[in-house]
């Protein structure tokens, strides 16, 4: 269960804002196992509403999609109930695969909503990654999707206006470097983490200058649920002022050109030892 998104309510509502991005980075990652993609098994583990999962099974035909939530996993069964998907309700902490049986693992912005303690140094997350590389044989790709602190503080135009939010975000996942070190205790080989700079995890929706104000456009994005409800409050009533005096549009602009610079999402790919 994500510790802090009420996912039931949120996956109605979460493919208005979302769509998949990184798709040639993910493909790249994953086709590093060494083996035809159309033959791989693939776990697509916390698919949410199977966004991922439906465009990769394009290319790999048979993926295990799994995710802790009911409402995000019956919204993706729903999507793929033509195509040749499993699916299984399950943590990522515990995946109900055997040892060695995949060749390939997606996580795509799911880490951050683990149970986590900063202070202990990340265990449910060094517990995770102890759990991908049991259920991947060796030379098994690996493909992790997180937003890096830099990313939550300067990759998108409204986090500035909820900082409480994007420091607990922040406090969420270990930084990307101790990321990077976790998966090498745990047997895997890092490629350099690479960014797909142009995309946004919103797409046009992301533009959209008034969203703060809409739930449903909120639900797009996680860290919404982590602001204090005063720090909503100030947060829309600054989107508001702003619109009034017709500064919002350059505020947005502004915002997208540090985005550039850091881009949204950085995509780990591994190898399993
Ligand atoms: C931000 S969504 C990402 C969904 C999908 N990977 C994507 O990129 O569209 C996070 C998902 O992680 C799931 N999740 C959170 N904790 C989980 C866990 N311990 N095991 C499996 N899924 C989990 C949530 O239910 C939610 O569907």
């Amino acid at each position: 269960m994500s510790s802090y998104e009420d996912y039931n309510r949120v996956s109605r509502s979460y493919d208005q804002t979302r769509q998949p991005i990184g798709l040639s980075i993910v493909l790249d990652g994953i086709a590093h196992c060494c083996a035809p993609l159309s033959a791989l098994k693939l776990i697509d583990a916390g698919c949410g509403t199977g966004a991922y999962t439906a465009v990769l099974s394009d290319s790999v035909p048979n993926i295990v999609a799994l995710d802790i939530n009911e409402g995000m996993l019956g919204t993706a069964q729903k999507k793929c109930e033509t195509l040749p998907v499993a699916f299984a309700c399950a943590s990522i902490q515990a995946i109900p695969i055997r040892d060695g049986a995949a060749d390939g693992i997606l996580n795509n912005l799911v880490l951050h909503h683990l149970p986590d303690s900063e202070s202990e140094g990340y265990p449910a997350q060094r517990q995770v990654f102890e759990e991908f590389a049991r259920v991947l044989r060796p030379g098994g790709a690996l493909v992790i999707g997180v937003c890096t602190r830099e990313q939550l503080r300067d990759g998108f135009w409204f986090n500035r206006l909820i900082p409480q939010a994007i420091d607990s975000c922040c406090k969420a996942t270990a930084p990307i470097d101790a990321q990077i070190k976790m998966l090498q205790d745990c047997g895997f080989a890092v490629d350099e983490p690479a960014i797909p700079w142009d995309e946004t995890l919103q797409g046009d929706a992301y533009f959209d200058r008034l969203g703060p104000l809409n739930p449903a456009w909120r639900d797009g994005d996680s860290v919404w649920s982590l602001a204090p409800r005063a720090e909503l409050k100030v947060a829309c009533d600054r989107v508001q002022e702003m619109e009034a005096d017709g500064t919002l549009a350059n505020y947005v602009a502004d915002h997208n050109t540090i985005r550039r610079k850091t881009g949204q999402i950085t995509y780990l790919c591994a190898i399993r030892k």
